[in-house]
């Protein structure tokens, strides 16, 4: 009996988000979010400013701050339920920081200022369990060299304002991949860098992601990005995941017209960025639209799009569409 393939079968996604509403106050501002990501798998999630990327991924971090709240549905890591957690039980779980790992889009956010970054990869490395100055000084040395920093040792004693931006970036991801982590969340990691390093930096996260086989979610606008680093997709409009599939499927036969406006117009990666081919810009929480929440800008919306609300299902090809006419668009391709 084919015993391990079986048990990979049967393994559960290391990221499970299922019907995720968030809101800040009373709020709304995610809705109905569901995603997965299994091991050795990179997932993008792709949408418009405003559309509820990051707050997806804050709430899975437990990073949602003042006022934001998991109000409806379940994130699961590893088959354990974790959206409702308190900091402290957070911590005590090792949830952010050793299970999960977070690359942010400004490395200051993430690096500390009064500690060099062997100490803060040092602190990192504990959370294997190993220990001895002389084993973590090697280790941090390891990890740097794995990053790509040149002189790595030299570099374990450097404050985070002793290295370049595109250093600072790698060093980030060595310490968020130190303590071995299960999951990698990557928001929009390379905005803030040279449009040269940022190529660099990507395919960093991608190699890593691949050799540790680990699971990932990246954060983008660009779909370039997307089919660089990413097997499958969800993209997001308004707060609801409104299409998923694999990377060639989503980039060669696009179901929702959002995604076909968002592949047309080729945004260009920049945080805020709107949308060209498309009229208006993203509802917002206050004033959503009734029905299908993208109807006043889709162009093949018909009177029932204001008033009846599409779920998401599956649909051919292996996609999930929300979108009530699904089925003619199927059709068409
Ligand atoms: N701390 C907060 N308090 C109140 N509302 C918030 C907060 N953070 C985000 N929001 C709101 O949640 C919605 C989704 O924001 P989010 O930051 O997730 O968008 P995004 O898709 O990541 O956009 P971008 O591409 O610009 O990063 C927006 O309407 C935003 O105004
Ligand atoms: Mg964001």
């Amino acid at each position: 009996m084919p015993v391990s393939h079986t048990a990979a079968m049967d393994e559960h996604p290391v990221l499970e988000v299922d019907s995720l509403a968030i809101c800040y106050g009373k709020l709304e501002v995610c809705s109905d979010v569901s995603l997965n990501v299994r091991r050795g798998e990179a997932l993008a999630l792709i949408g418009e400013s405003g559309s509820g990327k990051s707050v997806t991924v804050l709430a899975v971090t437990g990073l949602l701050g003042r006022g934001g709240a998991v109000t409806r549905g379940r994130i699961m890591l590893d088959g354990e339920e974790i959206s409702r957690l308190s900091d402290r039980e957070r911590r005590r779980r090792g949830l952010l920081g050793k299970r999960i790992g977070m690359i942010f889009q400004n490395p200051s956010r993430a690096l500390d200022p009064v500690f060099t970054i062997g100490q803060q990869l040092n602190e990192a490395i504990s959370l294997t369990g190993l220990s001895g100055k002389e084993a973590l000084r090697r280790k941090g040395a390891e990890w740097l060299r794995h990053v790509g920093l040149p002189d790595p040792e030299e570099a374990l004693d450097r404050y985070p304002h002793q290295l370049s931006g595109g250093q600072r970036q790698r060093a980030m991801i060595a310490i968020a991949l130190a303590s071995e982590p299960e999951l990698l969340i990557a928001d929009e990691p390379t905005t803030a860098l040279d449009v040269t390093i940022q190529a660099q930096v990507l395919n960093l996260i991608r190699r890593l992601q691949r050799e540790l086989n680990l699971a990932l979610v990246i954060v983008t606008h660009d779909f370039g990005v997307v089919a660089a680093m990413a097997d499958r997709v969800a993209v997001m409009y308004a707060g609801q995941v409104v299409e998923t599939g694999t990377v060639a499927n989503i980039i060669n036969a696009p179901r929702h017209p959002y995604t076909r406006a968002l592949l047309a117009s080729l945004p260009t990666g920049v945080p805020g960025a709107r949308i060209a081919a498309l009229p208006g810009s993203v509802p917002s929480a206050v004033a959503m639209p009734t029905g299908c929440r993208f109807h006043p800008r889709c162009p093949i919306a018909i009177d029932r799009c204001s008033q009846e609300t599409p779920q998401l299902e599956s649909a051919a090809g292996g996609h999930q569409l929300r979108c009530l006419r699904a089925e003619e668009i199927a059709r068409h391709v």
